[in-house]
């Protein structure tokens, strides 16, 4: 994780600091910035907590012409000051920032750094002493003591080097870790997001693994670590940078929330034609049709959406399915099918967990496919294939708006599969209505907020703990309410399978304690209202989001109608807007929750 933006050629300090700020979502327990004039002088300055922190400690004069700065999320060592970035060296010429982790990085400390005295915990500090010796022991220039030391390091990373013999210049390396060069009209702009700085330019170049860059304020040169020169063509990002501010909304997440029957209405137009057939690429359609076994792989509220996704895929393609949590199938292989096709849902493209997966993939030759929010992301460019969530830029830490965007693109994949594969259920399957009232239910409920704002004040705020139960589907949505209310309110979850509660989680069961039940299969729901009469005769309070069709009197939320295989899009609507009153009424920041970063680039 961690966020980085360095820049040169223009007034550097504001720059780095909105694009810090807009990078905050990648971390924010620590951050710095590097900032030099060009004319002799120099300013390092780092604070622990958000970038206002740092923002409050910097004197007006503190001022550049170049600059490096960063947002961290801690991997090694404590957030301090001394373990914030910009690292330096012991000769005060060297100033690194980093996103990643270096793993041989004690290796290299014990093989080359005896004597010289850390001042941080850090793994970067590491890299940066050893890039000084190198340039004092063999007289190396910068660019040439960086790559010569890129070649022992084994590691994740994005960084920006600058060397104040030689100021003008940011050194850029990237490996597993994003990083993107934006040209300018007399300065050189780079940042881990491209969104983070599209202020400035919407015209960039995707650095890859592997690539190294000398930046200078009207020039860039990009080679490998051995020095060849390597050719990338920059593109225009098309993005409307206002998508990415928070307008009249006091936190993101729920302008996301809102957002959210928009984005079905944009899904159901670009991938549906005038008679709701899809209109996806047909090699994709054929690559997936091919399989004799799907295989989705994913982290989070990704791996939450590939749970629904299970259910489209094998009611509507007959391919059984399987979902995976990316961490726990990297180094373990499942025994696989004579024909597999993996799936990777990830909002960001960039989590380490799965790019583990894609990569034995990629290594044994299985086709696959990343549904993914952001375009060029790695885990897109890695993959055979790519379909687009077109969520528009999800800011807040907490995904609602790519969850929902997972959903769609999964259920619109499995009706083109099943089609043609010439599934009955698939034919059948009223797809374009279905996602037209899965956008008119979501406007619904998120028109009705202030029910959730009440409930969650009378019944969530006060307790230690809460659960969320639901069978089929609706268990599949309760791992999502549950991992959405806890990541943003702190108060300890859990999603279960509504029957498995009696099996040994009853006994947590309190006076008061809430109880959120979702009841949407017909099949079960009159099993699971008899869960729910099992846990409020302990005493549990009960909230039942319910279907319209299930309903009862005395019933919490009633849903708007949906067909049940979709009714993931309405119920988890409900237990975002739970989520989000809940860390709102208890006067958390909704957007930045805790220890948490968005985009998770660590294994
Ligand atoms: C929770 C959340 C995370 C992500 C997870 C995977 O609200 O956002 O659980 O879903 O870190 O991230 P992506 O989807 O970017 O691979």
């Amino acid at each position: 994780m961690c966020g980085i933006v360095g820049i040169v050629g223009k007034p550097a300090r504001e720059i780095i600091l909105s694009g810090l700020k807009n990078l905050e979502y990648r971390g924010y327990d620590s951050a710095g910035i590097y900032l030099n004039d060009l004319a002799g002088h120099e300013y390092l300055t780092k604070a622990v907590g958000r970038i206002a922190n740092l923002e409050e400690k910097l004197t007006p004069d503190e001022q550049g012409l170049v600059g490096i700065g960063h947002t961290r999320w801690a991997t090694h060592g404590k957030p301090t000051v001394d373990n914030a970035h910009p690292q330096f060296d012991e000769t005060n010429r060297f100033y690194l920032v980093h996103n990643g982790v270096i793993e041989n990085y004690r290796e290299l400390k014990d093989k080359y750094l005896a004597g010289v005295k850390f001042k941080s915990d850090t793994d970067t500090e590491v890299i940066v002493q050893l890039i000084s010796k190198v340039a004092r022991d063999e007289k190396l220039d910068a660019f040439t003591a960086f790559k010569k030391v890129l070649k022992e390091v084994r590691g994740s990373y994005a960084f920006l080097l600058i060397d104040n013999t030689e100021p003008d210049h940011i050194f850029i390396a990237k490996n597993k870790s994003p990083m993107m060069l934006g040209l300018g009209d007399g300065f050189n702009i780079i940042a881990s997001d491209a969104l983070s700085v599209l202020d400035q330019t919407k015209k960039f170049v995707d650095l890859q693994d592997g690539d190294v860059a000398d930046v200078t304020k009207d020039s860039y040169k990009i080679e490998t670590i051995d020095g060849e020169a390597v050719e990338r063509t920059p593109h225009v990002l098309d993005i409307d940078p206002n998508a990415a501010s928070k307008g009249t909304y006091e936190f993101y997440m729920l302008k996301e929330i809102d957002e959210q029957p928009g984005v079905m209405r944009k899904l159901s137009q670009d991938y549906l034609d005038v008679n709701g057939e899809p209109v996806l690429d047909q090699k994709i359609v054929d690559a997936v049709s091919e399989a004799d076994r799907l295989y989705i792989y994913a982290a989070g509220t990704s791996y939450n959406a590939g749970l629904v996704g299970k259910e489209f895929f094998e009611k509507l393609t007959g391919i059984p399915t399987e979902v995976g949590l990316a961490s726990e199938v990297g180094y373990h292989f499942p025994m696989l099918s004579k024909k597999p096709f993996f799936i990777f849902l990830t909002q960001s493209g960039e989590t380490a967990d799965s790019r583990v997966v894609l990569k034995e993939a990629n290594k044994r030759g299985i086709p696959s496919l990343t549904l993914t929010n952001v375009q060029g992301s790695t885990l897109s460019r890695e993959a055979d294939y790519t379909i687009l969530l077109e969520a528009g830029p999800e800011i807040a830490v907490a995904s609602t708006k790519a969850y929902t965007a997972q959903l769609a693109v999964q259920v619109i994949l499995a009706k083109a599969v099943g089609e043609k594969l010439g599934v009955k259920a698939a034919k059948d399957f009223p797809l374009k209505k279905q996602l037209a009232l899965a956008a008119e239910g979501m406007q619904q409920i998120v028109d009705g907020k202030a029910k959730f704002d009440e409930l969650a004040s009378d019944y969530l705020i006060k307790s230690r703990n809460a659960f969320y139960i639901g069978r089929g589907i609706d268990y599949a949505v309760s791992l999502e309410g549950a991992l959405k209310l806890k990541e943003v309110s702190y108060i300890q979850t859990e999603g279960f399978a509504a029957a498995e509660l009696k099996h040994g989680t009853i006994s947590l069961i309190e006076k008061g304690t809430p109880v959120i039940a979702l009841i949407n299969d017909p099949v079960t729901a009159e099993l699971t209202r008899g869960n729910i009469r099992e846990v409020e005769s302990r005493g549990a309070h009960v909230i039942s989001i319910v279907s319209h069709d299930l309903a009862q009197a005395g019933d919490t939320v009633v849903l708007p109608k949906i067909d049940y295989l979709m009714s993931a899009f309405l119920t988890v609507v409900p237990a975002q807007l739970l989520a989000y009153f809940a860390s709102k009424n208890k006067g958390l920041d909704v957007d930045k929750p805790r220890n948490l970063a968005k985009s998770v680039t660590v294994e």
